[in-house]
Formats: structure tokens, sequence, C-alpha cells
């Protein structure tokens, strides 16, 4: 079996350990691991693959020799990196917002629209977390009944803020429970005990970047500009897993036991629905698991050919590294990635 040169960067955040912990639990076919952060970090040793591996500053030349190289270390690094990581010769999966829209760029979810991947020039980017669980959950259903509108309530861990974030609400939580006072610093509200309808920076139109998020990059990886799509997305004092209520109009009618039906043979989809035992999708089931879960799968009955349910996953895996790592996977498995031995 061929093996590769893998670079991760932002080695030491909240995603760059789950990049690590996703490579080793799916015996990814590594010759090396190269961990890049920021100067902070430069000399820090970190285990990979029972390795123990120095972080190095990224730098241009952090690429020679990289076949494969794996971005989350925020829009700006990507921006900055990812054009040299791909001169370089190394294929770029990037989990920042960074080349999601770009036309060039393919934007994939594996389940979804592998075969986009082959369009690449260098670069391919990893869908926003929210964006790719719901996918997962439509488009086995859209394939047989094409969707005509959707309309999303996300309720985001803070996992997706990255580590300052988990830190912040645990923090926040004891504060609170100790009668003292809390200081938010991550969010522009304490996170603990409440509600923020606030993701991302909110644009003209009324909407945050993450809503929007959900509405172009829905559009493009399924291929299906006509979708109508609003979204709200909600920040909840949760630690990792995002949750998400999704009404769903479809063509032509479908009932919710059809779409249970073919959901549950869904490549990636787990479905967890029996209200009678209280069975549905919860974020402390999804942590730490690879599947989107979807249940609580009902007739919306404010719409004649409507679905309405619940979709749960986990931010960290397949919201971003088991994404990312599923795309360098599919390269493999089909022959189009180069490895080095
Ligand atoms: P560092 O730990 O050295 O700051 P998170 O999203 O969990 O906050 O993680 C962000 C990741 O991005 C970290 O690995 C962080 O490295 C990395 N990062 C932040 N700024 C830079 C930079 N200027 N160059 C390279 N990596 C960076």
């Amino acid at each position: 079996m061929k093996q590769y040169n893998v670079a991760i960067v932002g080695a030491t955040g909240m995603v760059g350990h789950e990049f690590i912990k996703v490579l080793e639990q799916r015996r990814f076919p590594a010759l090396s691991v190269r961990l890049l952060a920021s100067d902070r970090s430069a000399g820090k040793k970190m285990r990979v693959l029972n390795r123990e591996v120095t972080v190095e500053e990224t730098a241009t030349a952090s690429f020679q020799g990289v076949d494969i190289a794996l971005f989350s270390a925020g829009a700006d690094q990507s921006r900055l990196y990812a054009p040299k990581a791909a001169q370089a010769g190394a294929v770029v999966v990037d989990n920042s917002a960074a080349w999601r829209m770009d036309p060039t760029v393919p934007l994939v979810v594996p389940e979804v629209n592998v075969d986009d991947i082959k369009t690449h020039k260098g670069i391919i980017a990893n869908p926003n977390c929210s964006t790719i669980q719901m996918v997962v959950a439509l488009y086995p259903l859209h394939k047989v009944n094409p969707i005509k509108r959707i309309v999303v309530t996300t309720y985001q861990s803070v996992s997706g803020t990255g580590l300052a974030a988990l830190d912040e609400l645990a923090t926040q939580s004891r504060q609170v429970l100790d009668g003292q006072t809390t200081k938010p610093a991550v969010y522009p509200h304490q996170i603990a005990f409440d509600v923020l309808p606030e993701i991302d920076v909110f644009l003209d139109n009324g909407y945050t970047k993450e809503e929007w998020k959900m509405v172009e990059e829905t559009h493009k990886i399924m291929h299906a500009p006509q979708i109508a799509v609003s979204a709200t997305c909600a920040r909840v004092p949760v630690f990792i897993g995002h949750s998400e209520s999704v009404n769903v109009e479809f063509s032509q009618p479908i009932t919710p036991e059809e779409a249970r039906r073919i959901l549950s043979r869904a490549p990636g989809v787990s479905v967890i629905d029996d209200p009678a035992t209280h069975a549905y999708p919860r974020a402390t089931i999804a942590a730490g698991t690879d599947l989107t879960y979807v249940g609580r799968v009902r007739r919306d009955v404010s719409c004649p050919n409507g679905l309405v349910f619940w979709v749960v996953a986990d931010n960290i895996r397949k919201g971003a590294a088991l994404n990312a790592v599923q795309i360098a996977e599919e390269m493999i498995n089909r022959g189009w990635l180069n490895g080095s031995k």
C-alpha cells in the first residue's frame, strides 16, 4: 500500500488535535506527519501515530515533499499558505471558509459529491460544520424527491469556536454556580446558561455569515442553487455536537416512514427515532462518533409536502476533521492522490 507525507496546519488547535486522532483511529497510511502551527507553539512536542513530532512554525518552505496538507488554522492562514502548499505539490484540504465559495475550488462532503474532488487544482474545501451534517441527511432524500425549500435552526456547541471557547464555557459555568460574575471574552455575552443567536459576523441582509454559509454551501455541494434556504444559527452552552431542526419542503409528497427508510440506508447516517422510549439524537450521543444522527421525523403540518426532523453530529469530527480525512481517503481509494512511497 502506498504511503503519504501529511502536514497538519493548526495542529495545536481543537480541530488539529482531532485530525491527529482521526488519522490514528482510521490507520491513515502516513509515511510522515508534519505538525505546523504559529510561532507560539514551535518546539512543542506532540505524539502522532506512535511517533513524537516537534511542532514547527508554518512557513512557505513547510510543504516541500508533502502529499496531503490538512489545514485548520483560520481563514487568514489558509489564504496565505494553501496556495503555497499547492504550489509545492501538496493537495490541500482546507477546513476554513477561505476557499469554499471560490468557483475553482471543490467543496466536498464525500457522501454527497465525491466526484467534485476530481476538479481540484490543489485546494479542496471542507464545508462549514453545520452545512455538512445537514446535507448528509438531506441529500439521500433530495435524490429521490427533489427539495424545494429548507428552513433550518441550529443549536451549535462552543467547540466550533476553538479551544478557548471550551475553556470559557467551563470557567463561566463554575463562576455562575459559585455566584461569581463572569467576564465574556470569546463571545460578546456570557455563553454559560444562555443561548446566543449570533455566529460569525452580521451581514447587511440581517443574516449572520454562518447562516449565509448554510445557504451558499448547500447550493454548491448539492449542485442545487434552486433550493430556497433560510437558516438561523444559535450558539448553545454545549461542549461538543451541533443539533439542527430542519423543515424541508419536497417536490412530491413523502411520508415520515419513507424518509426513515431512505435515511436508514444512507451512507454516514444513523436513524434514532422512537419517541415512545424518548429515543432521539442528542449531542452527547454524537460526541466522539462519526455518524450523522437523524430523528424526530414527522410531517410538517404547515406545508403540503413537508417534513421536519432533528439532525445531530459531532461538529469537530464529521463537521471538520473526519470529513477532511474522508476526502483524503477517497482520493487514495480512487487513485487520485500521488503518494511518496
Ligand atoms: P497556535 O496554537 O500556535 O496558536 P483553535 O481554533 O482551537 O483556536 O486553533 C487554532 C490553530 O491555528 C492553532 O493550532 C494555532 O496555533 C493555529 N494558528 C493560529 N494562528 C496561526 C498562525 N499565524 N500561523 C500558523 N498557525 C496559526
